[in-house]
């Protein structure tokens, strides 16, 4: 275990955002099912619970993306940076993607007709998130190692 001294404060900070980020995430879930469970879709209170999930994401990834040419990165193995490249390009994507499900929950996009529909994207999306700020965790506790 790496003493806490030689841990850098971007890094923990950077964990820190994704513990919150998955805490926010697991609320809403649990707000979700209950409603799901009660068969009550609220797609307009959905779209806006998940613009500020939006709102948070959107500022963690300017953060990351900022912390990207630190030295701190560059003390990782070559391919390790590919990587981290390409995962500051998924942030685009994974950004559109979530747009995109709230301009549909809040009725600016094709319209969700069954809250079913709405689960199932919602759930690839995160899906695709988790995947994305799991191989980050690697990175980032790589970083705090030695
Ligand atoms: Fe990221
Ligand atoms: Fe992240």
């Amino acid at each position: 275990m790496t003493p806490p001294e030689k841990m850098t404060p971007v890094v923990l900070s950077l964990k820190d955002e994704h513990t919150r980020l998955d805490r926010e995430i697991a609320g809403w879930r649990e707000w979700w099912a209950q409603l799901c469970e009660i068969g009550s879709p609220h797609f307009g209170e959905m779209g806006d619970r998940i613009t500020q999930l939006r709102d948070h994401l959107s500022s963690h990834f300017h953060h990351e993306e900022n912390e990207a040419d630190l030295p701190l990165v560059r003390q990782l193995s070559k391919d390790k940076v590919y990587h981290v490249a390409e995962l500051k390009d998924e942030h685009n994507q994974l950004m559109a993607e979530l747009q995109n499900i709230i301009d549909r929950l809040q009725g600016q996009g094709p319209e969700y007709k069954y809250w079913g529909e709405a689960k199932q994207d919602l759930d690839t999306f995160l899906e695709r998130l988790d995947h994305h700020e799991m191989a980050e965790e690697e990175i980032l506790d790589e970083l705090l190692q030695d």
